[in-house]
């Protein structure tokens, strides 16, 4: 059975019809072609596919299709251009963080959306942001410090983004 849905994906309308059981990262990389979010597990177990639903990380693997039906959908892609993302990324490489780079996508999204909630992030919360993300190359002492380091990079920082705005649907069509 197929069900007909729209999301903004990295700010632009996509719609078109999902299988029942199709994850939305199936979706983004098979139909929509953002390939940014990687496919691991497949089962929320090491962080690679994440990607901000409605600005606030979640493994893709783990999400319907058809339960992301008017949501906002940000990937690594669309965050080509924003400065948060920019400084976090340089983060990782200076800290050497990134090896093979499988993960960092995902780490990069979830210390995205934790700068976002909270710019100084005390140890404790870096480390919970960092929880359900594998790293088989770097370690997990490097990334924490890229973590670090990016809070310091924009730190004081102002910033505008528009991730997380949701589709704008007259009410006649919410149903
Ligand atoms: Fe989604 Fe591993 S692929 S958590
Ligand atoms: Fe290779 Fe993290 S850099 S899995």
């Amino acid at each position: 059975m197929k069900k007909h849905i729209q999301l903004l994906v990295n700010g632009a309308l996509w719609e078109g019809e999902v299988k029942a059981g199709q994850t939305l990262l199936d979706l983004l990389r098979e139909e929509i072609g953002l390939t940014g979010a990687k496919k691991g597990c497949d089962s929320g177990e090491c962080g690679a596919c994440v990607v901000l639903l409605n600005g606030q990380p979640v493994n893709a693997c783990l999400v319907l299709a058809v339960d992301a039906d008017g949501e906002a959908v940000t990937t690594i892609e669309g965050l080509r251009n924003d400065e948060r993302a920019r400084a976090i990324q340089e983060a990782f490489v200076q800290a050497g963080a990134v090896q093979c780079g499988f993960c960092a996508p995902g780490l990069i999204m979830a210390t995205w959306a934790l700068l976002a909630q909270c710019p100084h992030p005390t140890e404790q919360e870096i480390k919970e942001a960092l929880i359900g993300h594998l790293c088989r190359c770097t370690g997990y002492v490097r990334i924490p410090e890229a973590v670090r380091q990016a809070a310091a990079r924009l730190s004081g920082r102002k910033e505008v983004t528009g991730v997380g705005e949701r589709i704008d649907r007259p009410e006649s069509s919410a149903d």
